[in-house]
C-alpha cells in the first residue's frame, strides 16, 4: 500500500505571498484543431488551485502535455489549456513561452498574490524526462514552495516530479493526489467483499502486474478487450484473425492456473462482436467458439456484458480499467458502455482507473460518471499503485529535503 504518512497537504502550508510551484497533470486530449476534448484533468485539480489563489499564493503551474520528446513542438503547447483555465475561472493566466530561463523568471518575479501563471510544456526540455538535477535546480530557484497534484504523472521519475521536490523544503501534496491515493488504497487495504475487477484493453503485457496483484485480493476478474483474446487463445479457443499476443500464451495459461489455485474466478467473454477489419463500421455477434477465420473480435457481446454485469451487481467493491473493445467506433462501443452502466447501477464502492475507461465513461454521459464512487485521473499511475509499486512522485515528497 502507498502510504501518505509524513507528507503534508497543501492546506498545512502557509502560502500567503509565496511563489508556489504546483505540478499538475494537464496532459489533456486535444483534437486536430488543438481544442481540448476532455477537461476532466483540469476540473479535478481545481480545488487545489482555488485554495492556492484564495490563500494569496503566487501560483506557478507546470505540466507536461503529450510526448514531444525534448523538443519545442507547438502541437504540444500548453497555451490552449491556459486559455481554457482562464475562461473557466475568470483568472488572468500568464503564459511565459518557456518553463525556465529569462521568460519564466521575469513572469514569476512579477507575479502578485493570487495571480496565476502556467509555464510552457516541461517536456520541451529533454532534461525533464531525464530527471536532470540541474534542470530541477533551475526550477527550484524560481519558487518558495512546491505542491504535487499531478497524480497522473506520479509514476514518472521526471525532474518536476522527483528531483525538484527534493530541493524544496516547503512542499506538500495537493487535494487530488491525496484523494486518488486514498481511493485506490481502499482497494488494496481490506476491500469489502465480494471484490470484482473488470479489466480490458489491448495487451495482457500491460496489465500483467495488476492482474497478479488483484489475484491476491479479488473474488472474480472479468476480462474483455483484445487482452481477452490472448487468454481465450491460451485456453485453446480459435480467435480467427483477432489480435492475439502469441508470445504471451504460455504466461496466460500460467495466470489462469494461478487463478484456479487461488479460487479466483476469471470470467472471459462467451460471445464477441466480430468484423473483417479495424476499419469496419458494423459487426456481428458470435459465440467465442465460432469466430470465423477471417474475422476479428472488436467488442464483447451482450451475453458477456450480462455476465460481467451480474458479477458487478453482486459485488461490494468494483475496480474497472480498460475498454471492452474498439469503443471509439459506435459499432463496437456497446460492451464498454454496458460495463459502465453496470458500475453506475452498483451500490458498491466503484473505482474506475483512468485512461480509456475514464474517457469512455465521460463520453457515455455525465450521469454515468456522477454515479461512480471514484474516477481516477491517472491511468498508468493508478495501475502501478495497485500493483503495490512505489510511486516516485509520492516518495520524493516524503524524502528529506536537500539544499539547493
Ligand atoms: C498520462 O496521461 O497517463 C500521464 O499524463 C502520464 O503521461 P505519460 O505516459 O506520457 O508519461
Amino acid at each position: 500500500m502507498t502510504s501518505l504518512e509524513g507528507i503534508r497537504c497543501i492546506d498545512e502550508l502557509d502560502l500567503a505571498a509565496k511563489r508556489v510551484f504546483i505540478r499538475v497533470d494537464f496532459n489533456v486530449p486535444l483534437d486536430k484543431s488543438g481544442a481540448i476534448t476532455d477537461e476532466e484533468r483540469i476540473t479535478a485539480v481545481m480545488p487545489t488551485l482555488e485554495h492556492a489563489v484564495k490563500a494569496g499564493a503566487r501560483v506557478v503551474l507546470a505540466s507536461h502535455l503529450g510526448r514531444p520528446k525534448g523538443t519545442v513542438d507547438p502541437r504540444y503547447s500548453l497555451e490552449p489549456v491556459g486559455a481554457r483555465l482562464a475562461e473557466r475561472t475568470g483568472w488572468e493566466v500568464l503564459l511565459p513561452d518557456d518553463c525556465v530561463g529569462d521568460a519564466a523568471r521575469s513572469v514569476i518575479q512579477d507575479l502578485r498574490s493570487g495571480q496565476v501563471c502556467l509555464l510552457e510544456n516541461l517536456r520541451f526540455h529533454p532534461e525533464e524526462e531525464k530527471n536532470d538535477p540541474e534542470f530541477a535546480r533551475e526550477l527550484a530557484a524560481l519558487v518558495d514552495a512546491y505542491v504535487d497534484d499531478a497524480f497522473g504523472a506520479a509514476h514518472r521519475a521526471h525532474a518536476s516530479v522527483d528531483a525538484l521536490p527534493r530541493l524544496v523544503r516547503e512542499r506538500a501534496m495537493g487535494f487530488l493526489l491525496r484523494s486518488e491515493v486514498t481511493a485506490l488504497n481502499r482497494l488494496l487495504e481490506r476491500p469489502e467483499r465480494p471484490f470484482v475487477a473488470v479489466l480490458g484493453g489491448a495487451k495482457v503485457a500491460d496489465k500483467i502486474g495488476v492482474i497478479e496483484s488483484l489475484l491476491q485480493r479479488c473474488d472474480a476478474i472479468c476480462i474483455g478487450g483484445a487482452m481477452a483474446n490472448t487468454l481465450l487463445a491460451a485456453r485453446g479457443t480459435s480467435m480467427g484473425s483477432s489480435r492475439v499476443e502469441t508470445d504471451w500464451l504460455a504466461r496466460g495459461r500460467t495466470l489462469l492456473e494461478q487463478a484456479e489455485r487461488r479460487g479466483v474466478a476469471i470470467v472471459l467473454p462467451s460471445d464477441v462482436v466480430v468484423a473483417p477489419s479495424l476499419e469496419s463500421t458494423a459487426g456481428e455477434t458470435v459465440p467465442v467458439g465460432a469466430v470465423p477465420s477471417d474475422a476479428m473480435a472488436l467488442d464483447v457481446g451482450p451475453a458477456t456484458v450480462a455476465a460481467f454485469a451480474a458479477r458487478v451487481t453482486s459485488a461490494k467493491t468494483v475496480f474497472w480499467n480498460g475498454p471492452m473493445g474498439l469503443f471509439e467506433s459506435p459499432a463496437f462501443a456497446a460492451g464498454t458502455v454496458g460495463v459502465a452502466r453496470a458500475l453506475a447501477a452498483s451500490s458498491g464502492y466503484t473505482v474506475v482507473g483512468g485512461g480509456d475507461s475514464a474517457a469512455a465513461i465521460h463520453a457515455a454521459g455525465s450521469d454515468l460518471a456522477a454515479r461512480m464512487s471514484f474516477i481516477s485521473t491517472g491511468g498508468g499511475a493508478a495501475l502501478e499503485l495497485l500493483e503495490g509499486r512505489k510511486l516516485p512522485g509520492i516518495e520524493a515528497l516524503r524524502a528529506a529535503a536537500r539544499p539547493l
